[in-house]
């Protein structure tokens, strides 16, 4: 018998404290689909970069929101990341974009478009009675706010700094602890302080140090947070694709 999930769990924090890790296995294990709202920010973020836009300029900002053609898809496995039809996997990745999405992901009507597009796929895996891992920094605040598992995991300063640049090093992005520290602190310090939809821990979280523990003991504490909520079932394993 296998497990599925049913419904959202939304799941927040800063950068580097493993979220998408997390989201993308527990997702897999337990047979759900997986939103990566922040790649949605930074497809946006991309777009304005390529157009020549100041980040800082939300009017022009904002209107190339309304009108670029983003996709994410929802498979934990392939999750694929598509601007106007170009697959942008990697390029979204990189300190460009890192460094231009707070400012992009600050703008409200940026937020107001995305969210409703998050609803619109969340809405859409509910319907056919399937579960989603959503990962971002308003899930549990913003986007769902009665969603029945929100996590905040949260980690040191250092540990967030040197998993980020173990990815960049992975993806052949040589970024140095010391850079990769002081990015990820900006980024954190912009996204915490922003008027519109600010990261912070929902009241109704179960908020995960992730600093001294493994990416197994995390989805096994989470799994087992889900099935205490109600919200595995065993029985239909078979019918999900
Ligand atoms: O999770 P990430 O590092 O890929 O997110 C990139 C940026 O997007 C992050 O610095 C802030 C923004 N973001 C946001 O404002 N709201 C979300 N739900 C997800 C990401």
């Amino acid at each position: 018998m296998v497990t599925v999930l049913r419904g959202v769990v939304a799941l927040d924090g800063p950068s580097g404290t493993g979220k998408t890790t997390v989201a993308r296995k527990l997702a897999a294990e337990l047979g759900a689909r997986y939103l990566d709202t922040g790649a949605m920010y930074r497809l946006v973020t991309l777009a304005v970069l390529r157009e020549g836009i100041d980040p800082g300029d939300t009017d022009a900002v904002a209107a190339l929101a309304r009108d670029v053609e983003i996709s994410v898809g929802t498979s934990p496995e392939e999750p694929s990341v598509l601007l106007n039809g170009e697959d942008v996997a990697e390029e979204i990745r990189t300190e460009p974009v890192n460094r231009a999405v707070s400012a992009v992901s600050a703008v409200p009507r940026v937020r107001k478009i995305l969210v409703a597009g998050q609803r619109a796929i969340i809405d859409r895996v509910l319907a056919a009675e399937g579960g989603i891992v959503v990962e971002g920094r308003d899930i549990g605040t913003v986007v769902v706010p009665d969603a029945p598992l929100k996590v905040f995991l949260t980690a040191s300063a250092e540990v967030r700094a040197a998993r980020r640049s173990a990815q960049d090093s992975a993806a052949g992005r040589a970024v140095s602890a010391v850079d990769a520290r002081a990015s990820v602190e900006r980024r954190d310090r912009l996204d915490s302080t922003r008027a519109t939809s600010p990261l912070r821990v929902a009241d109704d979280a179960v908020e995960f140090d992730t600093s001294e523990l493994t990416v197994e003991e995390v989805i096994a504490a989470l799994s087992e947070l889900a099935g205490r909520r109600g919200l595995l079932n065993g029985e239909v394993a078979e019918a999900r694709g």
